[in-house]
């Protein structure tokens, strides 16, 4: 495998890219921004023939595309961006791909957000529940996913479409749950500010947790054993609270803290509940999750306080 990284700077790129490596893949990556030390090819997503020479030069037999806007939250601030760089920047890979090498196996990375509000919440969210994205984020996720099977049926094209659930680690930046709530948990340790006052969001919601190390092994399996055209939903299986999620990192503090609700922190809308069906992914892979929540947030946090000393 000859595998180029879109976004490979991003959070769960690097990890990517340290799992490719280990299986001893030949590793390329692009990222948005130009990189001084040259180790990364420099990638506006729109720039369709930038890409094409991208792929002429590179000729990867694998394309991980990982880039792209991730936050659910600021997708409502930037609409038009959202759908611009997600979905006309993987329509212009796509068309790339088309012109210069149609057996490029491309993966395309989705979310649960695809699935938006699903009415039936006894059953785990599986490949096959229908789609109903409830913010710009997971709207320009669900068209990703139209594409890819749309230009597997009509050209054939060797793609994949993956739907991560909710992915955590030490790495993540601010604007995502756990590093939100394990920074400020970490700054007051740190005695970095003087009050002890925790500020969260809506803690009712229920979501799907999965470390990041094991979601890159499930990218990985797919892209060797995948079925062109499909749809695999990558996650644990697992639903819990974000009240929990707090509860477990607040126990790792040492300092007494209050837990402050903040309006701004509150979403226009907000999906209550994803719990998803991986069944599909390990029945081609195997694949499993193995590091539990507590041990994640356990990273997390150590990792905040490392990075503040
Ligand atoms: N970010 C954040 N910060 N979320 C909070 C906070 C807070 O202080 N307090 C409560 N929440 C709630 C959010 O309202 C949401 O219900 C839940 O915690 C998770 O929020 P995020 O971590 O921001 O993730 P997300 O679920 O919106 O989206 C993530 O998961 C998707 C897959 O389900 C992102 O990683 C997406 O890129 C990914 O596709």
């Amino acid at each position: 495998m000859r595998a180029l990284v879109t976004g490979i700077t991003g959070f769960v790129g690097q990890y990517l890219k340290k799992e490719l490596k280990n299986q001893g893949v030949e590793v390329f990556g692009t990222s948005r921004k130009a990189n001084p030390r040259k180790t990364t090819y420099q990638l506006d997503l729109l720039d369709k023939e930038k890409i094409i020479r991208l792929l002429k030069e590179i000729k990867p037999t694998h394309i991980f595309h990982l880039a792209g806007m991730s936050n659910v939250r600021e997708s409502w601030s930037y609409v038009s961006k959202t759908i611009e760089i997600n979905t006309i920047g993987t329509a212009k890979l796509l068309e790339a791909i088309k012109e210069v090498d149609q057996c490029i196996r491309l993966i395309t990375i989705g979310s649960s957000e695809e699935y938006g509000k699903v009415y039936d919440i006894k059953k785990k969210i599986s490949e096959e529940t229908h789609l109903n994205p409830a913010n710009p984020y997971g709207l320009s996720k669900a068209a990703i996913g139209m594409m890819i099977k749309q230009h597997h049926n009509v050209y054939g094209l060797d793609v994949i479409h993956i739907r991560p659930f909710n992915h955590i680690g030490p790495g993540q930046r601010l604007g995502f749950v756990t590093s939100d709530f394990a920074y400020q948990i970490a700054l007051m340790n740190k005695g970095k500010i003087h009050r002890n006052e925790i500020k969260v969001g809506n803690l009712e919601a229920i979501r799907d947790f999965t470390d990041v190390r094991d979601i890159v092994k499930a990218y990985y399996m797919v892209a060797l054993n995948g079925m062109a055209g499909e749809v695999y939903n990558v996650c644990s299986g697992e639903g819990t609270k974000i009240q929990e999620v707090l509860k477990m990192l607040l126990s790792f503090s040492d300092k007494e803290i209050i837990v402050k609700i903040d309006k701004e922190k509150m979403r226009p809308s907000e999906v209550p509940y994803f719990v998803g069906d991986y069944s599909k992914l390990k029945q081609l892979t195997n694949w499993e999750p193995t590091l539990p929540i507590q041990q994640s947030l356990q990273c997390i946090y150590n990792n905040w306080l490392n990075r503040l000393a």
